[in-house]
């Protein structure tokens, strides 16, 4: 069993995965060897599994659906609120049967849990039979981890607490041809005192404006067509850069490069949204017209608890100036009910701010108290009844909002994405529209990858059916 903790990543240790990985490569020829990865979480693990199979593929394993089926299983996982990590739990006790079944089976778990010192302590006690454990700040890592896995009887736990460097040139195995997430920072600084990732993540790290235009400019060339920039908080990009650079030049290089059709961005934090931003996603013919602004509680004294570090009042200037400047932007956001202390006045302050920001549609969350974070210690934590009877009521408003808001889209020809055939109704086909809202609509499969224009014709709080009007030249 080894166990390492550094912050440094040498050009050998990138070197050495890359021998690694062609030494697997070799051995595994004609072998079929296959996996299963199954990701917990927000789009930062998604784009992290991508990169765990990108590495797979290049090691010669081919990716399956079926857990039966795979010679490598990995589980990346989320740690943001407890249910996630219960259910996590639970099923990797349900692997101990498949371990016993197939001895030779590779049994992996990373990602953010794997950051919390407890979890980890908990897995090398009461679930042996995992052969490997790592966390986020050495995904890169993982050819030698499963190299020392394969060869190993005890479970290799590898868990770095931080680590300064971004590693490049990580294969990623994206899953699908036309739309791709692309990391641009990684980290916060925000220490939200409700939240875990800044804990687990570790601080911010903007990567170099270059490797994103090269990163980005060859995913043009093989034909993706939306790419959605990813970061806890993309409004603090360059902040550590020596280069002077900020979220909105990014965007500005990026809109000049060919083949990309449609930019999106997540997540925004409210204190950093600049007016150079807002211009931005006026002017810039490819930036969506999409915000997603978690304002978390609409009362000023819990948004002060979690330190969120602005008030409701400057949230609905930004909402005003947004609204203002790009008339048909959709706005979603994040909200938590139950944080400690919040009492129904402070939870009718968050109602209100609803009814007032008419959202598109909103993530809602129950608090969910985090080992670590300032606001596990904090008094008057809120009755669990409440706070199921208080997330009700809140998802009962912005259904309607939704619906409302949905209502107004009737009869409007907007563009479409085509991304494939409806999994509800085969005849029909799939796509979003530049507000990221999901249309329905008739048509023949070879509009798949396409731009058309679609009449709206019903509406619903999630979805909308539409009609084929023409395809965009
Ligand atoms: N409890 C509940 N929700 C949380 N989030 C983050 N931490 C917690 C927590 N401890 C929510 C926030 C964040 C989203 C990704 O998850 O709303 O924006
Ligand atoms: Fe968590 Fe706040 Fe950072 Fe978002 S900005 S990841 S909520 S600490």
């Amino acid at each position: 069993m080894s166990e390492r903790k550094e912050i440094i990543v040498t050009e050998e240790d990138i070197k050495k995965q890359k021998d690694i990985i062609n030494q697997m490569a070799i051995l595994n020829k004609d072998k079929y060897l296959k996996f299963h990865i199954e990701t917990y979480g927000c789009q930062m693990n998604v784009h992290d599994s991508e990169k765990l199979a990108g590495m797979l593929t290049e090691m010669g394993y081919q990716h399956t659906d079926n857990l039966e089926d795979a010679d490598v299983i990995l589980f990346n996982t989320c740690c943001v609120r407890q249910h996630a990590e219960i259910r996590i739990f639970g099923r990797v006790s349900q692997l101990k049967e498949l371990k016993q079944r197939k001895p030779n089976i590779i049994l992996g778990i990373c990602g953010c849990m794997m950051q919390e010192k407890e979890v980890v302590a908990a897995i090398r006690k009461d679930y042996p039979y995992i052969d490997m454990v790592f966390g986020t700040h050495n995904l890169f890592k993982f050819p030698e981890i499963l190299q020392e896995a394969l060869n190993s009887d005890t479970t290799v736990i590898d868990v770095w607490d931080d680590n300064s460097n971004i590693v490049e040139d990580i294969p990623i195995r994206r899953a699908e041809g036309l739309k791709a997430w692309v990391n641009i920072i990684y980290g916060c600084n925000n220490f939200c005192t409700y939240c875990i990732v800044p804990y687990v993540r570790g601080r911010e790290r903007s990567r170099e404006p270059k490797d994103i235009i090269d990163e980005i400019k060859s995913l043009a060339d093989e034909g993706f067509k939306e790419i959605t920039l990813l970061g806890q908080n993309v409004n603090s990009y360059g902040n550590d850069l020596s280069q002077k650079v900020d979220f909105a030049d990014l965007l500005y290089m990026i809109n000049n490069i060919n083949g990309i059709e449609r930019i999106r961005f997540m997540t925004s934090h409210p204190k950093d949204i600049s007016d150079k931003l807002i211009f931005a996603i006026r002017d810039l013919d490819k930036v969506c017209e999409h915000l997603h602004l978690p304002v978390q509680s609409g009362s000023n004294r819990i948004l002060e608890k979690m330190n969120r570090k602005y008030t409701r009042e400057r949230y609905l200037e930004i909402i005003e100036k947004l609204r203002d400047n790009i008339p048909d932007i959709a706005i979603t956001t994040d909200i938590i009910v139950g944080f400690p202390g919040e009492t129904d006045e402070d939870f009718q302050d968050t109602l209100d701010l609803v009814k007032k920001v008419k959202y598109d549609s909103a993530y809602t969350f129950i608090y969910s108290k985090r080992k670590g974070t300032v606001a596990e210690k904090m008094p008057d934590q809120v009755d669990e009844d409440i706070k199921h009877k208080r997330l009700e009521e809140l998802i009962k408003l912005q259904n309607s909002i939704s619906i409302e808001k949905n209502n107004e889209m009737n009869g409007k020809i907007v563009e479409v994405l085509v991304e494939g055939t409806s999994k509800r109704d085969s005849d029909k086909l799939t796509g979003r529209t530049r507000t990221n809202k999901i249309v329905h609509f008739k048509g023949e499969s070879n509009l798949i990858g396409k731009f058309v224009d679609v009449k709206i014709i019903e509406t619903k709080a999630w979805t909308m059916q539409g009609e084929l009007i023409s395809e965009q030249i």
